[in-house]
């Protein structure tokens, strides 16, 4: 039985955070949809542990949708500066509507307005389009907090595997990999 890569993360995180120039904490999330078509995109991981990597997103969007179809998922954090990589696959679930509701109010109020303005990955005729239903939702809850809309959800990784990189000379890089086995880990290692 091995360590809890949970630990290890939090080292790596912590030291990206203290190198990195802007957003440690940004992941490049893979998703797939029913027949197997991948896509990629970049999201912000809200929160972390054991439980796995919390992102948030509109269920809408194309990640939502195919979320929805396959709730399988990978996650890749890339710290340049480190030169390391921390890759992780498993089943994605949505977090509680109190987690959402806790993380949404803590946001900035124009980022809130934003998401109940954005129709995320559908298609926009103009930008002015886009600033009118900004607007639109200012009106709206002027004078009140700005509650999250309905279709504005946290989603959780859950980790099956997570693998460490860490870049050595020629190319002779490492690679730990752990692997649930029960309510532990196993860790091995794999050629580069
Ligand atoms: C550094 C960075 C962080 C991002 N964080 C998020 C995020 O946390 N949630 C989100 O919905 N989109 C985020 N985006 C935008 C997404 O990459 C993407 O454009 C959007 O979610 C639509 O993706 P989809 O059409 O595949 O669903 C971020 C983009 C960048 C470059």
């Amino acid at each position: 039985m091995a360590g809890d890569p949970f630990d290890l993360f939090n080292i790596w995180f912590a030291e990206a955070q203290a190198s990195e120039p802007n957003d440690p904490e940004a992941m490049a999330l893979a998703t797939a949809d029913a027949a197997g078509r991948p896509s990629l995109r970049m999201v912000l991981m809200k929160d972390h542990g054991p439980a796995g990597f919390t992102f948030y997103t509109n269920e809408g969007s194309n990640k939502g949708r195919e979320l929805a179809e396959n709730s399988r998922a990978a996650l890749l954090f890339h710290w340049k500066s480190l030169r390391r990589q921390v890759r992780a696959e498993g089943p994605v679930e949505v977090v509680s509507e109190a987690e959402a509701d806790a993380y949404f109010a803590t946001r900035g109020r124009e980022s809130q307005l934003g998401s109940w303005a954005s129709d995320q990955s559908r298609p926009l005729d103009s930008r002015a389009t886009f600033e009118a239903r900004f607007e639109k939702a200012q009106e709206r809850f002027a004078g009140t907090d700005v509650p999250r809309p309905p279709y504005w959800l946290g989603y959780r990784l859950t980790p099956e595997r997570i693998e460490f990189w860490t870049d050595r000379p020629h190319r002779l890089h490492e690679r730990r990999l752990f692997t649930r086995s029960g309510s532990g880990w196993d860790e091995s290692l794999l050629y580069p």
